[in-house]
C-alpha cells in the first residue's frame, strides 16, 4: 500500500537569509531564537500536531550539521528524522527533487522552516486527510505583493496564483505550508526555472490548479500565521509567542510536551527528556505536562 500522503514531511530551511544578515553570519535564519526556542521548532510543532512523524530537514551544507545536532534521528521525541543537503538555493519546490528517495513514492507535506502558526490547526489536518491533488492556504495579509498571492472567484474557488505580483488580484497570500499528493515529484520534475532560477513552488502549485487539482483553502481568523522574514517581523513574532506563554502560562511549539501529547512518546520517554533538560524552568513545565496533561 502507498503510504497516506499525510506520513513524510519536509521542512525547508536553507536560503541565504539575506534580510536578517547580520544576524545571519552567526547562525542560519531557521536556528534564530523566536522568543525562547529556535525558529524551527515551530513549523516542527506544526507537522508534529497533524500527526507527521516521518521528517526530512533541508539545509545548506554549512547549516545541515546544526540541525543535526539539535535533534540527532528524533527518536527521543517518537519521530525518524533525516537530513539532506540543498546545495544552492535553487527554489523551494527543489525540495522533492532532494526529498525524493525520502518520500519513496509517497505524498508528501512541505513547510518552510520559517514560517509560524498558532491556532486551531483543523485547517492542516483536513487537508491532510485528502486523498488526491494538492492543497494549500490563503491568509489575508496587509502586503500580499510579498508572497504567493491567491486570485478567488465569488464561489471561493480559486482561479489563479502569482508569485509576488507587482499588482495584487486579492490580499490572500499563500503560506508556505502545502500539502500534496504522490504525483508532488513527478511534477516538479516537469518544471522549468523561473527568470531568477528558481523551481517556484508558486509554479508548481499553478501545475495543480490547470488540472483541476489544487484546493486552496482560507485561513480563518482564528489562525495565526506569522512572518519571521525581516528583523520587525521577527521581533514582533517573538513578542506574540512571549505574550501568549506568559499570559497562559503554556508553552507554544514545545516540541516535548507536543510529543506527549501525541502520543509519540510514553511517560518513561518524557521522563528520559525530563532528564535531559537543564533549564530548570523548562524542565518542570515538562514535569508538570507530564503529571497534569
Ligand atoms: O512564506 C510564504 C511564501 O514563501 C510564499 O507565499 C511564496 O509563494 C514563496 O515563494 C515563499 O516566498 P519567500 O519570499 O518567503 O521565499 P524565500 O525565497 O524567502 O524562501 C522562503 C524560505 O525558504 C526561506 O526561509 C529560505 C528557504 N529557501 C528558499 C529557497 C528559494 C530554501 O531553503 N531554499 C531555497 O532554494
Amino acid at each position: 500500500m502507498t503510504p497516506s500522503r499525510s506520513t513524510r514531511g519536509i521542512i525547508l530551511a536553507g536560503g541565504a537569509g539575506t534580510r536578517l544578515h547580520p544576524l545571519t553570519q552567526i547562525v542560519c535564519k531557521q536556528l534564530l531564537p523566536v522568543y525562547d526556542k529556535p525558529m524551527i521548532y515551530y513549523p516542527l510543532s506544526t507537522l508534529m500536531l497533524g500527526g507527521i512523524r516521518e521528517v526530512l530537514i533541508i539545509s545548506t551544507p554549512k547549516d545541515l550539521p546544526q540541525f543535526r545536532n539539535l535533534f540527532g534521528d528524533g527518536s527521543h521525541l517518537g519521530l525518524q528524522i533525516e537530513y539532506a543537503e540543498q546545495a544552492e538555493p535553487n527554489g523551494i519546490a527543489q525540495a522533492f527533487l532532494i526529498g525524493e528517495g525520502f518520500l519513496d513514492g509517497s505524498g508528501a507535506t512541505l513547510i518552510l522552516g520559517d514560517n509560524i502558526f498558532y491556532g486551531k490547526l483543523g485547517f492542516f489536518r483536513e487537508a491532510l486527510e485528502l486523498k488526491t491533488g494538492a492543497c494549500v492556504f490563503g491568509a489575508h495579509v496587509r502586503d500580499p505583493e510579498r508572497f504567493g498571492v491567491v486570485e478567488f472567484n465569488t464561489a471561493g474557488k480559486a482561479l489563479s496564483i502569482e508569485e509576488k505580483p507587482k499588482q495584487p488580484k486579492s490580499s490572500f497570500a499563500v503560506p508556505g505550508l502545502y500539502v500534496y499528493d504522490e504525483t508532488v515529484v513527478e511534477r516538479t520534475k516537469a518544471l522549468q526555472p523561473s527568470g531568477r532560477g528558481e523551481l517556484e513552488i508558486t509554479d508548481l502549485n499553478v501545475a495543480y490548479l490547470n488540472d483541476g487539482k489544487l484546493d486552496v483553502r482560507v485561513l480563518g481568523r482564528g489562525v495565526a500565521w506569522l512572518d519571521t522574514g525581516t528583523p520587525e517581523s521577527l521581533l514582533e513574532a517573538g513578542n506574540y509567542i512571549g505574550t501568549i506563554e506568559r499570559q497562559q502560562n503554556l508553552k507554544v511549539a514545545c516540541i516535548e510536551e507536543i510529543a506527549h501529547h501525541m502520543g509519540f512518546i510514553d511517560n518513561a520517554g518524557m521522563e528520559n527528556l525530563i532528564a535531559s533538560t537543564r533549564n530548570p524552568d523548562y524542565r518542570a513545565y515538562l514535569e508538570n505536562v507530564m503529571r497534569h496533561g
